[in-house]
């Protein structure tokens, strides 16, 4: 069982009691200039890979971007805003799913490559590691400039590195660098049909 953290322990609190790494995952803006050592980083990118998919096919695929020169071919397609903080991450990761198999359609393809984020995101927090999903990006471009197949489907780009200090970051978004909060799970929780709320 992890310990949770101080910062996060202020402002998170589960309804119910579940592994305090669940809480400890969270999305800062802030990176060191820091490199994440490649065994750290491919940690990481294997927990990702052991999600469950339907029929075990595996379906996401992560291009790594850990150079400079890796990094600033991704920068082009990266909205403003998010240009603005995760050009300091040492990793970024395009996460794609492919939309097939030989047996034709593949329709999970986009739930079972979140789930891998999700493993990819709680690994990098057990490794110290920050993890900041993004889809405020030009898909069509990444597509062009990665060289992305048609079969082949964009879901989110990923900044991993390590949490540097708020006050690093742009001014107009040091408020924002905070663990967010939830709404009540029973919120989101339907009993025996769509709509009925959970007693
Ligand atoms: C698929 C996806 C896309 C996101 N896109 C952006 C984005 O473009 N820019 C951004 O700053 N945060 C983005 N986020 C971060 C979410 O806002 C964040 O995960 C959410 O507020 C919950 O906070 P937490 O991750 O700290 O728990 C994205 C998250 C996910 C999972």
């Amino acid at each position: 069982m992890s310990t949770l953290k101080e910062e996060v322990a202020q402002v998170r609190q589960a309804a119910y009691p579940i592994d305090p790494a669940v809480l400890n995952r969270w999305s800062p803006r802030s990176f060191l200039e820091k490199e994440v050592p490649e065994n750290t980083l491919l940690s990481v990118l294997e927990a990702a890979h052991w999600a469950p998919s339907a029929f075990n096919a595996q379906p996401w695929r992560f291009i790594v971007a850990r150079t400079r020169e890796q990094r600033e071919k991704f920068f082009p397609f990266i909205g403003e805003f998010n240009r603005s903080w995760c050009e300091k991450a040492p990793v970024l990761v395009l996460i794609v799913s492919k939309t097939v198999t030989d047996k034709g359609e593949f329709p999970s393809h986009a739930f079972d490559t979140g789930a891998a984020w999700g493993f990819l995101a709680l690994e990098a927090a057990k490794q110290g590691l920050a993890t900041h999903a993004m889809t405020g990006f030009d898909f069509a471009k990444a597509r062009e400039i990665l060289e992305i197949p048609e079969d082949h489907a964009i879901q989110a780009l990923v900044a991993i590195g390590y949490q540097g200090a708020k006050e690093n970051l742009p001014e107009g978004i040091r408020a924002r660098e905070v663990p967010s909060q939830r709404v009540p799970v029973k919120d989101v929780l339907y009993e025996g049909s769509f709509g009925k709320s959970f007693k």
